[in-house]
């Protein structure tokens, strides 16, 4: 009975939490991307990428909003519906949005949602000490969770701007003490957002848990981008972090493995692209 996955095609078996774990402890980086539609599921797929996810990001570069705030579960559950149809290999992991776990209750509905609905084996929240609990009552329930860290969209209009966070020795020691403490509730992953380098490398060593970073350096174990950020479809300017790899691609696929070599080589992200 459990060798339906495998069977699926068993010369790229699915990417499991194991999977994950064991790239992390043998040193091999994690190539991860976010994704919104079943067409670019399967291209984000054949290129190699390990991680999905269907992220609330979806509220600025598909629906055209200034923030992620106005994102709903209804809209992930869409997405990542859509997404989890292209995919085969990758790991899906899809976002709680704002508002969605305001009390652990909620936090749990609403990922039995992305889940049952969606199709995500991963929720990812933006997580702190307040989050502690909330993390510690998924995982009771058997959900895997990724616990967010550092620059947090979703409190944009609290924190004033998106800008990058613990830059001071007090916050990174208070963003480091989070990471672990997320860690030993429960969270199965971490995803450290717009921190310098040296933090993100600091806080990985201290983890036993794989971690993903966005303009968080090349210490962590594996790397995120947003899809449309690398493909040079958004418009605008963008982050020191992102790099443009269609620049001499022919094909967004060819642009797609361009990214997951990089990443597994250790090409990206590059000094210029750190805090
Ligand atoms: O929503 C999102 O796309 C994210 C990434 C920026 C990591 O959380």
């Amino acid at each position: 009975m459990y060798t339906h996955l495998q069977l699926r095609d068993s010369a790229r078996p699915p990417v499991t939490l194991a999977t994950l774990r064991d790239m992390r402890s043998r040193g091999e980086k994690i190539a991860a991307l976010t994704c919104y539609d079943a067409s670019f599921a399967v291209l984000v797929d054949e290129a190699g990428t390990d991680v999905v996810l269907v992220g609330d990001s979806l509220g600025m570069v598909i629906q055209g909003h200034d923030t992620t705030v106005p994102v709903t579960v209804d809209d992930v559950v869409y997405h990542c519906r859509a997404v989890a149809r292209g995919l085969g290999r990758p790991f899906l992991m899809a976002d709680l949005p704002f508002m969605s776990y305001p009390s652990k209750e909620h936090a749990l509905a609403n990922s039995v949602r992305l889940m049952q609905e969606g199709g995500a084996k991963m929720v990812k929240l933006e997580s702190g000490a307040g989050q502690v609990e909330i993390v510690e009552f998924l995982a009771a329930h058997d959900i895997a969770v990724c616990a967010h860290l550092g620059l947090k969209p979703q409190s944009v209009h609290k924190t004033g701007g998106f800008r990058v966070q613990g830059r001071d020795a007090a916050a990174g020691e208070r963003m480091r003490r989070s990471a672990k403490d997320l860690e030993r509730a429960g969270a199965d992953m971490v995803l450290l957002e717009c921190i310098p380098s040296e933090l993100g490398q600091a806080i990985t060593a201290e983890l036993d848990v794989p971690v993903i970073g966005i303009g968080a350096g090349p210490g962590t174990d594996g790397q995120i981008l947003v899809l449309y950020d690398i493909l040079d479809i958004t418009t605008g300017r963008k982050p020191r972090f992102v790099r443009n790899f269609m620049g001499g691609a022919g094909t967004s696929l060819e642009a797609l493995k361009r990214y997951v070599e990089a990443v597994k080589k250790g090409e990206y992200p590059a000094p210029e692209h750190g805090f």
